[in-house]
């Protein structure tokens, strides 16, 4: 199988990569030609764990192949993936601009049959969309059939999840096509779901919206527990161990980010509307993240009313552990938040500081490490739980702050280790003022 990736952003590039190591020959287009440069040395534009080991053993191997040329890229491609960005629009929903130019470039360019499958998330209706698209293009006697195949992978362990995930979603309005997108899957060894074009493009808005919904649940519930003085760690076990329920995305913090949830939920809210459906459950998950994403701002307006002056350390920076992504991070909108109020801010991230950079500019410092950024503050704001963050002792805030207040926006620390240093520990969900008591001391 000849496979064209179009488009090397989180999803394409990482989808081509391990399509290369499970055997097949596939050539990764992008118009960035430096981009393009480096991947052909097997640099990687992104930090993802495992990836440039990745591309430099594919590359080496003469199966995994990089070009800024489109008829090089499509003319005899077998399957041509469209792994290209659906940014979001002013309303919420997303533009198809690049998938639909994608789609053209394909039509101007293939020269036999050949099977285009969607990567990028798409609202529903758009895999029959580009079919028609192509179809009105392309010339006459070439067949194209087009596929919806969502990714599901999260960002800091794509790698894994391409070769662990739980299933692949394959829609198709045509039984060869399926057939050969399976084909194509099967090494992977995860169990396949074929279904038609419109109920694909669906469960994965669906399966998106869900954790959300999720994540916010467990963050409300968290402020509850604030109020009535229960322990939100003890209530996630609790819930979790029912297994219509399952443990997973329980974990309070300040809210979700990156770029998928927050993107996704608008545009599902916004396609729900196209179709006068009013998404009254998902929109509140919206409104509820935005409200969480502000927590610790005021938290500490709470603790201190003015907070002009003070100086503020701010621990991770990217929206979760292991990339350095920033995309709606949380880190960004509470640094805003502080930055109006006039403090003054350090901020420290393992491996985002530089897309950060690109952002904050000269409105924080950058610390070199994380005792660097903690040292002489008034208070800390841990905003990413990378292990780095979790494994600062307690005594190092005790050491080099005067007197330390930690605002621990994703429960780094167990409550009861907290409650024996002498520092002021603000996390989520954890009774007001520390009076929750833990019923199960295994867990956080
Ligand atoms: C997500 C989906 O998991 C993935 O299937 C989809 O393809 C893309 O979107 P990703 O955005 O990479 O992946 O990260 P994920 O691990 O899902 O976390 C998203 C956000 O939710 C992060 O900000 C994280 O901190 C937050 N989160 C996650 C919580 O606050 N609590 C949880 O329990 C889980």
């Amino acid at each position: 199988m000849k496979i064209t990736i179009a488009g090397t952003g989180y999803v394409g590039l990482v989808t081509g990569v391990c399509l290369a190591d499970i055997g097949h020959i596939v050539t990764c287009y992008d118009i960035d030609e430096q981009k393009v440069q480096k991947m052909r040395q097997g640099i990687s534009p992104i930090y993802e764990p495992g990836l440039e080991d990745l591309m430099k053993k594919n590359i080496e191997e003469a199966r995994l192949f990089f070009t800024t040329d489109p008829q090089t890229a499509y003319e005899d491609a077998d399957v041509i993936y469209i792994a290209v960005g659906t940014p979001e629009n002013e309303d919420g929903s997303a533009n198809l601009t690049y998938v639909e130019e994608t789609a053209l470039a394909i039509s101007r360019y293939v020269i036999k049959d050949v099977i285009v499958v969607i990567k990028s998330t798409v609202p529903v209706g758009t895999n029959d969309r580009i079919q028609a698209l192509i179809d009105k293009h392309k010339s006459p006697e070439i067949r194209v059939a087009v596929v919806s195949n969502p990714e599901f992978l999260r960002e800091g362990s794509a790698i894994y999840d391409m070769f662990h995930g739980d299933r692949i979603v394959i829609g198709a309005n045509d039984e060869y096509a399926a057939s050969v997108i399976e084909e194509i899957n099967k090494p992977f060894g995860i169990p396949i779901i074929k279904t038609d074009r419109r109920s694909a493009e669906m469960i994965k808005y669906a399966a998106n919206a869900f954790l959300a919904t999720k994540i916010s649940f467990i963050n409300e519930i968290a402020n509850i527990c604030e109020k009535v003085g229960a322990n939100i760690d003890d209530v996630a076990y609790g819930i979790g161990q029912d297994k219509r329920i399952g443990p997973h995305f329980l974990k309070a913090g300040i809210g979700y980010g990156g770029s998928c949830f927050p993107k996704d939920t608008k545009a599902l809210v916004q396609l729900a509307g196209n179709v006068q459906h009013k998404f009254d459950l998902l929109e509140s998950v919206i409104n509820v993240n935005n409200k969480q994403r502000l927590l610790l701002y005021t938290k500490a307006k709470e603790m201190f009313g003015a907070l002009a002056g003070k100086k503020a350390a701010v621990l991770g920076l990217a929206f979760k552990p292991n990339t350095d992504d920033i995309r709606e991070a949380a880190s960004i909108v509470l640094i805003d938040k502080l930055l109006e109020e006039q403090v003054d801010i350090t901020v420290y991230d393992p491996v985002a500081m530089e897309n950060a950079k690109k952002i904050l500019n000269d409105s924080v410092q950058y610390a070199r490490s994380a005792v660097d950024a903690i040292n002489g503050k008034d208070m800390v704001f841990i905003v990413t739980e990378w292990e780095e963050i979790k494994n600062i002792p307690l005594s190092t805030y005790v050491e080099k702050m005067k007197e330390p207040i930690i605002f621990d926006g994703r429960n780094c620390y167990s409550w009861q280790e907290a409650k024996s240093y002498p520092v002021t520990y603000i996390s989520i969900g954890r009774g007001q003022a520390g009076e929750a008591q833990p019923l199960f001391s295994k867990h956080k």
